[in-house]
């Protein structure tokens, strides 16, 4: 595919906010670097991606947006290594997953060089924003939605493809307790569960809300049917280990086909670790939880990577996770952060040098 790169056209901010930044305190997603990619769509193509300041984007009321919802996003991260090289992880599986998204959304689908050039050449612009410290990293947030106008209940003729990104830290700030859930579903099937669909996550906030409100960080959403099987918790796939077994539910139309779970499947396999992807259902988990064979939970996915699960709340009762001096979680962070931050060798190819 011929590379566009060169004609990105890129305007620079006069204003850097840089120096007003604490990258020794960063928190997750909330200071925004001073550029950001734009692409239109429109006249039925998608038009040259250009880098611009960060800045408001201006829209009709009658965007189909905020009526329709049609949006979609990712979320990547950039690394710097001791020798100030970046790298991203397996960015072409978000490019994909981008695209998949897009087609059940009724958006049009980006080709390949408009996503990885525009995303190089904003990397490329606001590379001193990418942040050094361990445990942080630049979050990338690429995003497409409906900014053509009209009422009528349909796809819009027009769209905007952004990214900006973030410097950031941990997602999480303490332990994570989770809420198991008996009532509310996330995804059904035939829905838009396995696209990363903007509403999907605001039809978790409501039930998220009443968890946090118990005690709880996140819900662990169990499927829409009978709420007996474990799916993934609201913005991570989920890990069970029971006795040395590692154990994740399958993907299916209901569930994000996470690239860090798939990612932490051929590792702990490539690491000896006995992996089953199978269904899960809650009573097994309550009923290894009370028998001492439950081991660890953990979440996984780019904002949050690999979160312990301190304990969980199902039907009115609390269980504890044992404290173990050595977890799966955290021997499993070490080697993919190892790996994404140009630490160690990557065998399976999954750096991509920027
Ligand atoms: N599940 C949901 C609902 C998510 O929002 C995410 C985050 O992207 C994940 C799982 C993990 O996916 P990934 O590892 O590709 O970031
Ligand atoms: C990510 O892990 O990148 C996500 O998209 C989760 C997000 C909802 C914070």
């Amino acid at each position: 595919m011929n590379s566009i790169i060169n004609d990105i056209e890129i305007i620079k901010t006069k204003t850097s906010k840089i120096n007003e930044v604490d990258f020794d305190n960063l928190k997750f997603g909330s200071v925004f670097s001073d550029h950001m990619l734009e692409c239109n769509f429109k006249d039925g193509k998608w038009q040259a991606p250009k880098v611009l300041p960060y800045q408001p984007i201006v829209l009709d009321p009658s965007a189909k947006i905020f009526h329709y919802g049609q949006s979609i996003f990712e979320g990547m991260k950039a690394y710097k290594d001791v020798d100030e090289n970046v790298w991203l992880f397996r960015p072409l599986d978000n490019f994909k997953r981008l695209n998949i998204s897009a087609k059940r959304l009724a958006i049009p689908e980006l080709p390949e060089n408009y996503f990885m050039d525009g995303l190089k050449a904003l990397l490329e612009v606001d590379q001193e924003w990418i942040p050094k410290k361990d445990g942080s990293s630049l979050y990338i947030r690429p995003f497409v939605f409906a900014s053509g106008n009209g009422f009528h209940a349909s796809p819009a003729d027009e769209y905007k493809f952004i990214i900006c990104t973030a410097p950031s830290g941990a997602y999480f700030a303490g332990e994570v307790r989770v809420l198991i859930e008996e009532k509310y579903s996330r995804s059904a099937n035939g829905g838009v569960g396995f696209a990363k669909a903007g509403g999907n996550y605001a039809g978790q906030f409501y039930p998220t809300q009443l968890a946090i409100d118990k005690g709880y960080q996140q819900v662990i959403w169990t499927d829409d049917n009978t709420h007996e099987y474990i799916e993934e918790a609201g913005a991570m796939n989920i890990f069970i280990r029971i006795n040395d077994t590692l154990i994740t539910g399958p993907t299916s139309d209901r569930i994000l086909d996470g690239i860090t779970r798939k990612s932490i499947i051929e590792l702990a396999k490539k690491e000896g670790i006995n992996v089953e992807v199978r269904k899960i259902t809650v009573s097994e988990v309550v009923e290894a939880a009370k028998n001492g064979s439950l081991k660890e939970m953990f979440g996984a996915g780019t904002a949050a990577v690999i979160s312990p699960i301190a304990g969980f709340g199902y039907k009115d009762a609390d269980y504890e996770l044992p404290k173990l001096d050595e977890t799966y979680a955290s021997f499993l962070k070490k080697r993919i952060t190892d790996i994404q931050t140009n630490k160690a060798e990557d065998i399976f190819g999954w750096r991509y040098q920027v």
